[in-house]
């Protein structure tokens, strides 16, 4: 195989086949293609494209580059994978939400990077919270307490892990053969049978419009599919974060809130019950995926299973009645609106990164966080704002970077003199089925 040659056939919009992309990905893996040439191959794959059969090699080619779990066939896996987003905590949230149900969840996640928080970062913002387990302790715990929260080890899927990487630092992340086999590899690796994508569309989002979504979303379910893992996929708005709360700590707090039935913001309350109805479809215990159901789990057995989990995972699962163990930020800092007007549309993505400048986020991987960093960001789209009106707080350690936050959540947030059309936050679903 000369890998040039591949790299020009790829350019020119041909087929690789099976042999010839596991070559190029193994001889990457092993040192012998360097960087430069899997660079242009990437390149070459996000301008021409591949046929879902490349992705479908493609992503059986990184899961074969590490480990691949199993479960017991007669247990009810499910998971759920959000292609990332502000003040998004619904993993936490859903875990003892479907496992109260009977499911088994077994979760690999990811840390915050650029401007999106990552579950794990907001997971060992909890006191002694530990997310680096062995795959057999990572079984064991799905075993023990339904679910577990964990993150990618070497053995798993290392060649995403490499390549990975090296999109980031190469401009072709936003590629969808590239992405669909960047999430599945990972998805199906880890063993769960059954899939729900929140896929967010919007300003804050990997994908900005619904028509990319919708072909993003078409690639991920026949990629499951053929590996034998059914798919749901939920399309949902994110031209503003979700909840009330961004930052990690601030974030386990209000997802204790939500479990504990104090907290019903309209968008997070109809994502979550969404996500949660199809990860139930999916491990056949429909029956269960009622509202009143729902309702009946944030009166009590939710709480419960997230304060089990933080026990097994090492933490202190008092939090889940006492969140004032939860660290929290010294400073509050409030931001005050620019503009009077209704509220059109919140850039998340500046949100974001105005937070990480706080330390709420990372600028580059192994930064230190501040857990206790973050802000309150109440108002919703179609509220009507005054200049000046209090739209929200930060929360910092350090006053002067504070106000700097303040000013440009503030800068973030859009006005118009008409009131926006209402846009639910779930915006269409489709499922493998469909
Ligand atoms: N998340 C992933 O894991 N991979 C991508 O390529 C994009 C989002």
């Amino acid at each position: 195989m000369n890998p040039v040659e591949l790299i020009i056939r790829k350019r020119g919009g041909k087929s690789l086949s099976h042999d010839e992309l596991e070559g190029f990905v193994t001889g990457y893996i092993e040192s012998e293609i360097p960087e430069y040439q899997m660079s242009a191959m990437l390149m070459a794959i996000f301008f021409a494209g591949m046929t879902p059969d490349e992705v479908q090699t493609l992503t059986g080619v990184y899961i074969d580059s590490g480990e691949r779990i199993a479960f017991p066939a007669h247990w009810p896996t499910v998971d759920k994978h959000s292609t990332g987003g502000v003040g998004d905590k619904l993993s936490l949230m859903l875990a003892p939400l479907a496992v109260a149900c009977g499911c088994r969840v077994p979760m690999i996640s990811g840390r915050g990077l650029g401007h999106t928080g990552g579950t794990l970062d907001k997971l060992e913002s909890i006191p002694g919270f530990r997310t680096g387990f062995s795959v057999a302790d990572f079984k064991r715990l799905v075993d023990e307490v339904g679910c577990a929260i964990v993150a990618q080890s070497e053995r798993l899927v290392p060649a995403d892990k490499r390549i990975y990487a090296l999109r980031d630092v190469t401009g072709t992340v936003e590629s969808l053969p590239l992405i669909t086999a960047s999430i599945m590899s990972k998805k199906i690796a880890e063993g769960a049978r059954g899939l729900v994508i929140d896929l967010k569309v919007g300003s804050g989002a990997f994908m900005k419009d619904i028509d990319t979504a919708r072909k993003l979303a078409a690639l991920l379910m026949r990629t499951g599919e053929a590996f034998g893992q059914r798919v749901h996929v939920v399309f949902s708005d994110m031209n503003a974060p979700l909840g009330e709360w961004v930052g990690n700590a601030l974030e386990v707090r209000e997802t204790i809130a939500f479990l504990r039935g104090e907290s019903r913001i309209a968008d997070q309350f109809n994502l979550t019950r969404e996500l949660w109805r199809q990860m139930l479809l999916l491990a056949g215990q429909q029956a269960q995926a009622t509202d009143d159901r729902f309702e009946q789990l944030l009166r009590s057995e939710a709480a419960e299973v997230f304060g089990r989990m933080i026990a097994a995972q090492g933490g202190d699962p008092r939090v889940v009645d006492d969140p004032s163990l939860l660290p929290v930020a010294p400073h509050e800092i409030p931001i005050l609106a620019a503009n009077g007007g209704y509220l059109a549309g919140v850039n998340s993505q500046a949100v974001g990164y105005a937070l990480v400048g706080i330390g709420a986020g990372r600028r580059k991987l192994g930064d230190t966080l501040d857990y206790g960093a973050g802000a309150w960001l109440p108002r919703k789209l179609g509220d009507e704002l005054r200049p000046s009106d209090l739209i929200g707080k930060v929360y910092c350690s350090e006053r002067a970077a504070g106000e700097e936050a303040a000013g440009r959540i503030a800068a973030a947030y859009r006005v118009s003199p008409e009131r926006p059309e209402a846009v639910p936050v779930v915006l269409e679903t489709c499922t493998s089925e469909s």
